[in-house]
């Protein structure tokens, strides 16, 4: 799995990251304990059980983790970040490698808590491309009870099986996303199963909800995703988009099928938009034929915003 944490930057000079990475629970003997920069490599290529603690990175490296097969990684302490000067931001702040996703059965998954992503300072300065979470590759993945603040996507998943975000706050984002097609051949590497996002909160963002497949892709799938329990507040354009006519980071306008969205459960959403956006929308659904199939969708309340919600697909349970 490869997660990536893009980089940040505060006018203090230095990025805090508040981090606990919930995956080993024996200590580790003394060696395997990460206490400065020029230690990781070297600890990641000869440990299983790795302890990270009160790491201080300096400003425009990125922490690569190579992991060895079923190695566990826990942070302790404050891993902070020193400060990157804008406008040269752009790379991941960490990059975790490990557990090919062609290991079958490989062993145990992720677990993040209560991260705090703080990249508020690129508001109003152009910041972008500053993703939460982005999820590649990936199986049984668990996040929760982690802040984002940041102008793009608060959580992306492009490619994975397995995997809960709950108790996820976001701030600023372009919203809780899928983002699939990246591909132009390989199916597997357009595909995320079985995928939830429960009890999240999105405020003061793009969009709430975003689902979007791409028209240049090859072929994928996306299917078994549950939206369950997601507040949000202050949308600016889509409270619900879904789109399969996505290229190069925009709308085309021409729907494709290459990647179907098959049993999407949509339970409990329920928010506002913002109140001065001339361009907001509570929901937008944009299908190829057969692009969209067995869609269940309950208690989801929206009001109307300023453009009139419209869906070329009609959920189970929901009418646009
Ligand atoms: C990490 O640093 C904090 C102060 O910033 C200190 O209180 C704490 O004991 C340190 N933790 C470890 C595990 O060294
Ligand atoms: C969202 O984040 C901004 C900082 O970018 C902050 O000023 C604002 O209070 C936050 N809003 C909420 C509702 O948390
Ligand atoms: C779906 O993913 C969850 C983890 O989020 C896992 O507990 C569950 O077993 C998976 N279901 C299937 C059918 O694989
Ligand atoms: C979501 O919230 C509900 C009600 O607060 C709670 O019962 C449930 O356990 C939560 N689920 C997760 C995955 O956090
Ligand atoms: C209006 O919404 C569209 C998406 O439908 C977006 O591309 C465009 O930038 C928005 N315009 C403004 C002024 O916000």
């Amino acid at each position: 799995m490869i997660y990536h944490f893009n980089e940040a930057m505060r006018p203090s000079g230095l990025f805090v990251f508040l981090a606990i990475f919930v995956s080993a629970f024996a200590e580790p003997s003394p060696e395997c304990i990460v206490t400065s920069f020029s230690q990781v490599m070297d600890i990641t290529m000869n440990c299983i059980d790795i302890i990270v603690r009160n790491l201080t990175v300096p400003a425009g490296n990125t922490v690569h983790f190579h992991l060895k097969d079923g190695a566990s990684v826990t942070f302790e302490g404050t891993t902070t970040f020193e400060y990157f000067q804008w406008p040269e931001w752009g790379n991941y702040l960490m990059q975790f490698h490990g557990n090919n996703v062609n290991v079958e059965g490989a062993p145990d998954g992720v677990t993040i808590t209560d991260w705090n992503i703080d990249c508020s300072y690129g508001d109003g300065r152009g910041g972008h491309n500053t993703d939460g979470f982005d999820v590649i590759s990936a199986r049984n993945v668990v996040i929760k009870d982690s802040t984002v603040v940041n102008q793009d996507d608060c959580v992306a998943v492009n490619q994975g099986f397995n995997m809960h975000f709950s108790g996820l706050y976001c701030n600023g984002s372009h919203g809780i996303s899928l983002s699939v097609g990246f591909s132009k051949t390989s199916h597997f590497d357009n595909t995320v199963r079985n995928v939830t996002y429960s009890n999240c909160t999105v405020v003061n963002s793009i969009n709430a909800i975003h689902i979007k497949t791409h028209n240049d892709g090859g072929p994928g799938v996306i299917s078994d995703v549950t939206y369950e329990n997601i507040r949000f507040s202050d949308i600016i354009n889509f409270g619900i988009s879904i789109q399969e006519d996505y290229a190069d980071g925009g709308s085309t306008g021409i729907v494709k099928g290459n990647v179907p969205i098959v049993n999407l459960i949509f339970r409990d959403i329920k928010g506002t938009l913002s109140e001065t956006s001339t361009n907001s929308t509570a929901v937008y659904i944009f299908c190829a034929d057969n692009g969209c199939l067995d869609w269940t969708w309950s208690d989801i309340s929206i009001p109307a915003g300023v453009i009139r919600s419209w869906c070329n697909f009609q959920p189970k349970g929901y009418t646009c």
